[in-house]
């Protein structure tokens, strides 16, 4: 449930709690490989609907819902989640180093090209402005099953973040301790 001075929300016809929430869970907090959308900023969520509409971000799920959308109604949603306070979820074991994952989050890992994540994220993860997403209290299996799909090639939305370039030298390990570390922030 929403809170109650949260707006009235209505997406085709069920009530927001129901459009999403069925899938990303009350109060936008995600789960598994279903993403936090509470503590996203406006511009990024409007910005993935799109991607997810053209398909230049494919995902079944959410082609199917974003191509739905108006613009308004794209707008509204974003609006929405961004003004819930992100909620951290009870830990999940990803088989990750967390405190490995802090420091390659911190410092990157030169020997391999890998830049601070910080430097774009945030110092605590927290985000950056409208383009860069928080990654802290973000579901640590999403994190982890992004940057698999940067990797592979999958997820191909946003060249210019470099993002497919930094998944690509990251190993498996790698991955699961910066999602472990971000996920329990
Ligand atoms: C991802 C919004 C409904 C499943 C996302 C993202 C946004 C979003 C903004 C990307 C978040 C990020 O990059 O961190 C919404 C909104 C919805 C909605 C506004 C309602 C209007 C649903 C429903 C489902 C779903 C009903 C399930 C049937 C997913 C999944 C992902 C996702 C699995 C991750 C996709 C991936 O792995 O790339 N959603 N969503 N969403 N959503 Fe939704
Ligand atoms: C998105 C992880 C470094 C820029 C993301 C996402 C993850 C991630 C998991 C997806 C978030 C979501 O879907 O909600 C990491 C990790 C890093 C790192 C683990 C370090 C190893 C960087 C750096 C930059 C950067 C150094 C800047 C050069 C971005 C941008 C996006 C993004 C712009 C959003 C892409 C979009 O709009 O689709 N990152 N990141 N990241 N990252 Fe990083």
């Amino acid at each position: 449930a929403v809170a109650a001075d949260a707006p009235a929300l209505v997406f085709q016809g069920n009530d927001i709690v129901w459009a999403c929430a069925s899938c990303h869970g009350d109060h936008g907090a995600g789960a598994g490989l279903t993403p936090a959308l509470a503590g996203l900023s406006e511009a990024y969520i409007a910005k993935q609907l799109h991607d997810f509409a053209t398909g230049s971000r494919p995902n079944e799920s959410m082609q199917y819902v974003a191509s739905a959308m108006s613009a308004e109604e794209i707008g509204q949603v974003a609006a929405y989640y961004a003004a819930l306070p992100r909620v951290v979820g009870p830990p999940v074991d990803l088989g990750g180093d967390a405190a490995r994952g802090e420091a390659l989050s911190r410092t990157g890992d030169w020997k391999k090209d890998i830049p601070a994540c910080v430097t774009c994220h945030g110092q605590q993860g927290e985000g950056v402005g409208g383009h860069f997403p928080a990654l802290a209290g973000q579901q640590p299996e999403y994190i982890f099953h992004q940057l698999v799909s940067w990797k592979g090639g999958h997820r191909h939305n946003s060249p210019q973040s470099l993002m497919d370039d930094i998944a690509s030298r990251m190993s498996e390990q790698d991955m699961r301790d910066v999602a472990q570390y971000f996920g329990s922030l």
